[in-house]
């Protein structure tokens, strides 16, 4: 078989992804010129953040000195790992440069989709998500966090939140929702209304007034951002902005198909793994892109495209432009062997989490006092 199949839905991704075919499919453009303050951010500078929708809303909010939303969305599903640091590295890159940020814990979509209890998943997002991204640097007291199970103290804000999700519903037909998502159920058609209301309710008189907002997703999130710019389009009680986009490759999993996920165990590396454990997976599961032998290896070099070790160095763990170039030329011409390449990553990874690791515990006393808040 030529040309491998894959499959891209909100709740599966499969196969080896073909990026260019998902582009014309689900219509969104590839990302192109983007001001110098992006390139410092290796996610935009290597374009694994790939392509948008209406991203030029925001490059001129920037421009002007305007203020912008930047809204995303957690599902408290289980453990924190490496590719859930990719959004939050926006997070804190789009913070720094003046945006309000709004990040929904969506509870009642994991009470329907995981079927865990609200007070479960309020532990989860707390001890899981919201210790890692202030241990990460982004700065809550800046943020706008809510629970979808309890939107505000605020009653005018909590009804016109609620009120919207629900007036929304009046603007999709069951064909649609069927259509873009396949299989649904009651659930997932709440959850898609909901996470709409998610990424509108920024706009109204109650919250920010007219104001543009953009949601950096993973490329498979894409469904959900199609149904709500339709609804939006539709809805007459309040004239929305339409909203901004960005898609993120897949942070790979472990094994080399599909994303990093948490629902199996060996996919993933977990932001609380100890240095042992790292190793471990490390050598265990990750995907080789180098020969089956060390003679062979140096005869006909490696795949540094298809090797998950390498694809780590570039997402997060090799900030250094020069040296990562350096490793995929000595990968592959066959001068660095898989062993190097991968000891290279778990000390690189190692290193990480050790300061990582220190910050979880400081970060643990600043949550306490903010879910006081809340
Ligand atoms: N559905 C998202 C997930 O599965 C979570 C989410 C809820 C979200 N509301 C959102 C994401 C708004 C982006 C914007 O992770």
């Amino acid at each position: 078989m030529q040309k491998k199949e894959f499959n891209v839905t909100p709740w599966e991704v499969e196969g080896k992804v073909d990026y260019a075919r998902l582009i014309k499919k689900f219509g969104i453009k590839p990302l192109k010129e983007l001001p110098d303050i992006f390139m410092t951010e290796v996610l935009f500078r290597r374009k694994i953040i790939f392509a948008h929708r209406d991203i030029q809303r925001i490059l001129e909010a920037i421009k002007d000195k305007k203020s912008f939303v930047m809204m995303t969305g957690l599902m408290p599903s289980g453990k924190f790992h490496f590719g859930h640091a990719l959004v939050v590295k926006q997070m804190i890159f789009y913070q720094k440069l003046g945006a309000k940020i709004y990040i929904a814990i969506a509870d009642l979509e994991a009470y329907n989709a995981r079927h865990k209890s609200l007070e479960e998943l309020k532990k989860i997002a707390i001890n899981e998500y919201l210790i890692n991204y202030v241990a990460l640097g982004l700065d809550l007291k800046k943020c706008e966090i809510y629970f979808q199970s309890a939107r505000s103290d605020d009653s005018k804000k909590s009804n016109a939140y609620y009120r919207l999700a629900s007036n929304f519903s009046r603007y999709a037909t069951f064909n649609e929702f069927k259509a873009i998502y396949g299989e649904i159920s009651p659930g997932k058609m709440n959850a898609s209304l909901l996470q709409a209301a998610d990424m509108f309710h920024a706009q109204l008189p109650e919250f920010e007034g007219k104001i543009p907002v953009l949601v950096p997703v993973g490329v498979d999130q894409d469904p959900h951002l199609r149904i709500a710019r339709d609804i939006a389009k539709r809805y007459k009680d309040n004239k929305f902005i339409q909203l901004s986009s960005t898609y993120n490759l897949f942070f790979p999993g472990l094994k080399g198909s599909g994303k990093m996920s948490s629902s199996d165990e060996t996919s993933f590396i977990s932001l609380t793994d100890s240095p042992k454990e790292v190793e471990r997976k490390i050598k265990k599961y990750a995907f080789s892109g180098g020969q089956a032998t060390v003679e062979e290896h140096r005869k006909k070099g490696g795949n540094p495209d298809i090797d998950v070790s390498f694809q780590y160095l570039k997402f997060l763990f090799e900030p250094d432009d020069k040296k990562l170039q350096r490793i995929y030329d000595d990968y592959k011409s066959g001068k660095m062997l898989t062993s190097e390449l991968k000891n290279y990553l778990i000390k690189k990874i190692n290193d990480f989490l050790k300061e990582h690791q220190k910050k979880r515990k400081l970060a643990k006393k600043q949550i306490d006092n903010f879910m006081l808040k809340v």
